[in-house]
């Protein structure tokens, strides 16, 4: 679900880093859902959607730093589509994952993987020559 490839590296070791970790927590996530022995799951899965919330808030905050820091332009427009993410997965409704939990969990995840996807591609990529070109990698 969650795969990293070598088009995903911004050349800021630490970054490439957090978002490995992101995927990492995203697989387990995915994994438990996938599990079909028909046991109720609701709290492991919720334990893992807020530590993928968790961490990503922590990673967000970690660049939004590393950006501001370094004067970078597109600060306010990135910042605005990580509170736009976090709004979303807090906005998740717990009842519908407890009365479906395989459906709700399952896309749920696929948004997250889609956006997590998209976001690194297109708008962390924005910073990459920007910040390595001030010597940070
Ligand atoms: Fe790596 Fe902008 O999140």
């Amino acid at each position: 679900m969650f795969k990293w490839r070598e088009d995903f590296s911004v050349n800021i070791k630490i970054i490439d880093d957090q978002h490995k970790e992101l995927f990492r927590i995203g697989n387990a996530l995915y994994d438990i859902v996938s599990i079909k022995d028909g046991i109720d799951r609701y709290d492991e899965i919720l334990e893992a959607l807020y530590s993928l919330r968790d961490y990503a808030i922590y990673h967000f905050d970690y660049e939004e730093q590393m950006m501001k820091k370094n004067d970078y332009p597109g600060y306010f427009e990135h910042k605005k589509q990580h509170d736009e993410f976090i709004r979303k997965v807090k906005s998740m409704d717990e009842e519908s994952i407890d009365k479906d939990q395989i459906k709700a969990s399952m896309d749920l995840i696929i948004f997250v993987a889609n956006w997590i996807e998209n976001h690194i591609l297109k708008t962390d990529m924005e910073y990459k020559d920007y910040l390595n070109n001030k010597g940070i990698f």
